[in-house]
This record gives structure tokens, sequence and C-alpha cells, in this order.
């Protein structure tokens, strides 16, 4: 799917099928800083105007992903509890360059990867998650992160010669694949 090089291991939904209140929180905290990220790297480039543009888009609909997944708990009577973080981000940001302009790609690189192996999950809560209710929620997010990959890899051959793009997204597609490939199925989303 999309750049992905390997599948998530097919016994990871049914630790997520053992705990849907963890991956539902985990989730929750995903969206938050899916839209904090967004806010960083206005931060980071305020002069480059397509990436300013396309991260407010991305911000307003990661929150708005937040809200829905929070009342999701909230119906459930789930309390959202701390971030705990996310090894799996951590790992794929170990990876990086340090200094300008390559720590630009690497980061908007990273943000491709994040949104398609979420993408992928989902679309396996969406067709093995054992609660109706809940493969409806992730099939109604399904297109929106899709969509935030390829934001992603637009804005790099924006800035960046495709070339180049599609050299950096092949190595890291094999980075993400062995953090993928060394996960012990955690119920979180990147589990
Ligand atoms: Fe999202
Ligand atoms: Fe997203």
């Amino acid at each position: 799917m999309l750049c992905l090089q390997c599948e998530t291991n097919p016994t990871w939904i049914n630790v997520a099928n053992a705990h849907h209140d963890l991956i539902l929180i985990d989730h929750a905290h995903c969206e938050k800083k899916a839209a904090a990220f967004g806010l960083s790297m206005i931060n980071r480039y305020p002069g480059h105007l397509k990436l300013v543009h396309e991260m407010v888009d991305l911000v307003k609909e990661e929150i708005e992903h937040f809200e829905l997944v929070v009342r999701e708990l909230e119906s459930r009577g789930i309390t959202l509890t701390r971030d705990t973080g996310n090894d799996y981000v951590k790992e794929l940001h170990t990876h990086m360059a340090h200094n300008e302009p390559d720590r630009m790609l690497d980061l908007l690189i990273v943000g491709a990867f994040i949104e398609a192996r979420s993408c992928e999950r989902f679309s396996i809560l969406a067709e093995h998650c054992d609660r109706e209710d809940l493969r409806t929620l992730y099939r109604s997010l399904l297109a929106s992160e899709a969509g935030h990959y390829r934001m992603y890899t637009d804005i790099a051959r924006e800035y960046f010669p495709a070339d180049r793009v599609k050299q950096r997204l092949k190595e890291f597609g094999a980075i993400e694949a062995a953090i993928i490939r060394a996960r012990t199925d955690k119920p979180t989303m990147h589990g």
C-alpha cells in the first residue's frame, strides 16, 4: 500500500481486538500529534507558502479527527489518559538528516510514512475489527489519511527534485519496514 515496503504482522489485529479502549486512546493521541506536527512544520518553514497552506488544511482535519475520537471515547465512558509516547515515530526520527535542506525533506518523508502506515492500520481495522461501530469509524477515516500521505509527498516534490524524493522514499521505506517487522504486536496504532 502506498510507499510501504511491508505489511503489518497479521497477528496485530488480534491484540487490537482484545484492547479496543487502548487502541482508541492511542489513536486520539496520534491525531493530536499529527495536528501538532503540522503546526511545527509551519513554525519551521514559514516562508514556504505551499507548505504553510497545506499544513493549515492538515491541522484543521487532524484536530477534527482528534475531536471525533475524543467523542467516541466519551460515548464509551473511557477517559483519555496521558500520552505515553510513540516509539515507532521516535525511531523513525533517529534516521533523519540534521542539516537543512535535507532535514526538511526527511520531515516530509517521515510525515508521509506515518500517514501511510496509519492508513494501512485503519484499513485493517475497517475490515477486521470485531466491532461494527468501530469498523465504521475507521472506514470513515481511511480516505483522508491516504490523502495526507499524498499531500506530504506533493509538498516534497514542490521543493525538491523528483528523483531525490523518490530515492528518499525508497530509503525510508526500507527503514520503516525494518521498524515495523521488529514490532511485537502492542495495542497501539503503530504497535
Ligand atoms: Fe487523522
Ligand atoms: Fe493524517
